[in-house]
């Protein structure tokens, strides 16, 4: 199937990032949160990256006005009534989300795939809310979105296998490398890299060592070109337990168990870049 047209819910990091490189790639964008401040600022944060990108050369500067001008907003799920496809990326919510596959469900065309960038959430479970499930995939962006090569690529228990090529093409079209998995919780991507961060949580909670210590000797010692404490500030602590919480739950395995301090740090408030404080602290802007 031809994609012109693709529609993204939820106008956060993830969403915004997404938006960016669909439209720096030739599709018409429409995007939509039911927050109007959060789209005039996604709107606003989707430029700077923009001119960031072209001070550092990897875009024209005559592509900028293009590349805008293909992104709609609004905060009506029913403006995704003309996209071939749409990437919800909203709160990592069961509730939240399984409302927005329904809405999109009754607006979009039946031929309309409906995907998920979830980091945990059930891409059959997703699928079961809606009459089309065939058409309902994961497609699991990385971040930041503009930099990262990955799309983890999910099949539900009946996602088509012409879902899952036409997701695939359009990834390429983005510039991204399309990875197949199947509907696991956690999926491959954060199985493995969640019990690493909450691991680290835990040796800062048992004073084995400082966020800083953790960060290099991971960095220094394992070549990762981020320590997983600043990672699952860049992530959003919220993010991190959410997904936490889905491993134990899903898998019933106590090695699963969130570290009782990113609890506690979700609970503070302390969500990481985003709130302006989480392991490290981010001045404003
Ligand atoms: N942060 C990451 O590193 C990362 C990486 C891969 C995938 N994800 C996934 O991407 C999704 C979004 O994460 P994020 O980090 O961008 O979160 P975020 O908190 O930055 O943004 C979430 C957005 O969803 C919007 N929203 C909430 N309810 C909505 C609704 N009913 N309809 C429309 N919009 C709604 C909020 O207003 C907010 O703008 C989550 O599912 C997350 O698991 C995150």
């Amino acid at each position: 199937m031809e994609v012109r047209t693709i529609g993204v819910v939820g106008a956060g990091q993830m969403g915004c990032g997404i938006a960016h490189v669909a439209a720096l790639s030739g599709f018409d964008v429409i995007l939509t949160d039911i927050d109007t401040e959060i789209l005039d600022r996604g709107r606003a944060s989707i430029a700077s990256n923009l001119d960031r990108q072209i001070r550092r050369g990897t875009v024209d500067t005559a592509d900028r006005d293009a590349v805008l001008g293909r992104i709609r907003t609004s905060n009506r799920v029913k403006d995704h009534v003309d996209s071939e496809m749409v990437v919800e990326s909203a709160k990592e919510q069961l509730d939240i989300k399984a409302e927005i596959f329904r809405q999109l469900d009754v607006t979009c065309r039946k031929t309309t795939i409906l995907a998920s960038n979830t980091s945990s959430i059930s891409i059959t479970r997703l699928g079961a809310v809606t009459g089309r499930p065939g058409g309902v995939i994961g497609m699991h962006f990385m971040n930041p979105v503009p930099m990262m090569r990955l799309v983890e690529v999910i099949r539900g228990l009946d996602t088509s296998p012409e879902t899952v090529e036409t997701v695939n093409e359009v990834a390429r079209t983005m510039g991204k490398t399309p990875v197949e998995c199947a509907d696991h919780p956690g999926f491959v991507s954060n199985r493995l890299l969640m019990p690493m961060i909450n691991e680290a949580v835990f040796a800062v909670a048992e004073n084995v060592a400082t966020p800083q210590a953790v960060d290099e000797i991971m960095t220094l010692g394992m070549n990762h070109p981020m320590g997983p404490l600043a990672l699952a500030d860049l992530i959003g602590l919220d993010n991190c337990l959410s997904v936490m919480r889905a491993l134990q739950t899903e898998l019933g395995d106590p090695k699963y168990r969130p570290c009782p301090l990113l609890i506690q740090m979700v609970d503070a408030g302390r969500l990481g870049r985003k709130s302006g404080r989480g392991f490290f602290t981010y001045p404003k802007g």
